[in-house]
């Protein structure tokens, strides 16, 4: 029976691995092979020898390569400045707590010197990305392309319009991953970045103190976790681990969490709520499975709405356009 089970999993893997809304048709393998060969190996190095000196970093910037791609695409608008009179993405407040820009500021001056105007911050970031992830297991996680170019504009009404809020139901997360090409198995397995990285207590307090107004917690939330967080939230801006245990190192045990109703938001607890979802989230739990879904989730969010060929520029400093 469990086979069974096992096997028609399978076939709903693969099927969400074969079909979705493909864009970023312009972006290619090794696009930097004669323009800057050593480009993919300067972003590794100097990634993998900032994460070295500080194992939060992949966390930090999985979520900044996210934050970037779900407002105006892959374009590197979060890395923007605020400039006279206009507030940039990163001064909304769901960014003000995005870190790792110094780590792609200092691949970016290294670039700059090996090859001018060349290397794109958003390529920048989508490699860095996935080579901070990768750090752990010593190989690349997934297969990044490139090509992608700089926007121009950053806004911070835009990012607080369409980053989700951890407060989030299931379909309303569905409908703005749908809007970004993302399906089902796509949200559920790019979820599962929660399993690595560090959360601010305000951002889920409610769900620990003031569920209904009545000093009470949210019912879907395990006790026993309840009472950890409320133990660890004595300050609002306290941070937990958003994966119980296990926040340091990328694996599945996020979904083994989630299944436990350990998830730590309620946009994370919401996707036990539709039969679609849970089921992936079931399926996740074996790491290889989360595995190949995430890196091809990975690939269509780096994807998304992104700039190539003479659309927008490449940027000479990250924080600046040109
Ligand atoms: C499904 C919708 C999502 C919501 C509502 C959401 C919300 C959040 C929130 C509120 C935090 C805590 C920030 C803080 O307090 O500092 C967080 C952290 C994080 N998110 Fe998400 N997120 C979502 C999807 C994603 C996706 C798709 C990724 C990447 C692929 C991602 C990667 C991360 C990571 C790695 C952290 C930890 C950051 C750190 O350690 O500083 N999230 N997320």
């Amino acid at each position: 029976m469990r086979t069974c089970g096992f096997s028609l999993l399978l076939a709903l893997a693969f099927l969400a691995l074969h079909h979705g809304v493909c864009h970023g048709g312009q972006l290619k393998k090794i696009f930097y092979l004669k323009s800057c060969p050593r480009a993919e190996t300067i972003v590794r190095n100097i990634t993998w020898s900032r994460v070295a000196a500080n194992p939060a970093l992949p966390a930090k910037l999985l979520r900044l390569q996210y934050h970037d791609c779900f407002v105006r695409g892959c374009d590197a608008s979060v890395l923007l400045d605020s400039t006279n009179g206009t507030s940039a993405e990163k001064d909304a407040i769901p960014n003000r707590s995005l870190e790792g820009f110094d780590v792609i500021d200092e691949i970016k001056a290294k670039l700059e010197v090996e090859c001018p105007l060349t290397v794109s911050c958003a390529d920048i970031l989508a490699l860095a990305a996935r080579d901070a992830v990768s750090f752990q297991f010593g190989r690349a996680m997934w297969g990044v392309l490139s090509g992608r170019r700089d926007g121009r504009v950053s806004l911070a009404s835009e990012a607080l319009d369409n980053l989700p809020s951890p407060a989030s139901d299931f379909n309303t997360l569905k409908q703005q991953f749908a809007d970004n090409g993302l399906n089902i198995p796509d949200l559920v397995a790019l979820s599962g970045a929660h399993t690595i990285g560090v959360a601010h207590c305000v951002v889920f307090t409610r769900r620990l103190f003031n569920f209904t107004g009545n000093n009470d917690s949210d019912p879907s939330l395990d006790p026993g976790y309840a009472a950890t967080l409320k133990a660890q939230c004595s300050s609002p801006r306290n941070t937990v681990a958003m994966d119980c245990n296990s926040s340091s190192s990328f694996d599945s045990h996020y979904f083994v969490a989630l299944s436990q109703n350990q998830g730590l938001f309620t946009s994370d607890a919401t996707l036990l709520t539709d039969k679609h979802a849970a089921n992936f989230a079931r399926f996740y739990q074996k790491f290889n499975v989360f595995l190949a879904q995430f890196g091809h989730s990975m690939k269509k969010m780096g994807a998304i709405a992104v700039l190539t060929n003479n659309e927008g520029e490449i940027r000479k400093n990250c924080r600046a356009v040109n």
